[in-house]
């Protein structure tokens, strides 16, 4: 049997944070898990799902309402963009408009309509998002810094995608990753995985890396104007792969769910999972 804040505390130690990040959060507390459903988004009609199934809590990884500090999480591009080679000022100025565009979306949302359905059900309910998605991001980097040293001198953007497939998650996925820029037979370059930063870049991010000579670059999902702006500026040999958004997500979400398990929690898996 598991609580609430134990739960949230297994993801935090699989990635050695300290801090609960601002789009995670313990909605409604509770103790005495035994069963809990997981999926990547939650609403009511999962909160009901899991109280007709006869479950004692609800665990989601997309942040569903509104959490006060999600935009904070999109300062970790930052970090790795700097880590990159990114100037810092650069990487901050690439950000900006996203954290402004996304402060304006939340802030226009309904975060009142999940939490107060698992408050009136009496149910349990936690997500669980920039941990997981830190996760993935170190187990997607390490596959595809793996398959690209292994091909050599010779890497191309084939290489990453390979990487990607050596993962159990993008196999079972009815999506593929995809080359939306570039090519699988260019060299992949310096290949950057990013991800595990609220939500992706956009434009504005993908072309800071390009510019500090990032040959390949990962995204985990991109919607189609963005993509257009990177098409028109990117430089030439530049590459954008797409891994896809589910796939990804479960790379970091299964390794949390195998551990829940082995502490003995029985995991029903619904939206995604
Ligand atoms: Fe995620
Ligand atoms: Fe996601």
């Amino acid at each position: 049997m598991l609580s609430t804040s134990e739960i949230m505390q297994v993801a935090l130690d699989l990635v050695g944070f300290r801090e609960i990040p601002g789009d995670s959060a313990v909605q409604v507390e509770g103790d005495g898990i035994r069963r809990a459903l997981f999926g990547i988004d939650v609403g009511p009609a999962e909160l009901l799902l899991a109280r007709e199934l006869g479950l004692d809590a609800a665990i989601a990884h997309h942040p569903n309402p509104f959490v006060q500090g999600y935009a904070d999480v999109l300062d970790r591009h930052i970090d790795q963009m700097v880590a990159a080679g990114v100037p810092r000022g650069e990487a901050e100025e690439a950000v900006r408009p996203l954290k402004e565009a996304l402060t304006l979306r939340y802030h226009a949302g309904n975060y009142g309509q999940t939490v107060s359905a698992a408050r009136l059900l009496g149910l349990p309910y936690v997500n669980i998002h920039n941990p997981l998605d830190e996760l993935g991001r170190r187990i997607m980097e390490r596959a595809v810094q793996e398959a690209v040293s292994a091909a050599g001198p010779g890497a191309m953007v084939g290489h990453v995608i390979e990487g990607l497939m050596t993962l159990p998650e993008f196999q079972a996925a009815p999506t593929r990753p995809l080359v939306v820029l570039g090519d699988p037979g260019n060299p992949a370059g310096r290949v950057v995985v990013a991800h595990g930063a609220g939500t992706n870049g956009r434009a504005p991010v993908a072309l800071a890396y390009f510019r500090h000579g990032v040959g390949t670059l990962v995204y985990i999902h991109l919607d189609y104007p963005e993509l257009l702006k990177i098409r028109a500026e990117a430089p030439e040999g530049a590459n954008l792969v797409v891994a896809g958004h589910i796939a990804a997500d479960l790379v970091g979400i299964n390794p949390f769910v195998q551990a829940l398990e082995e502490r003995g929690l029985e995991i029903v898996r619904a939206s995604g999972l």
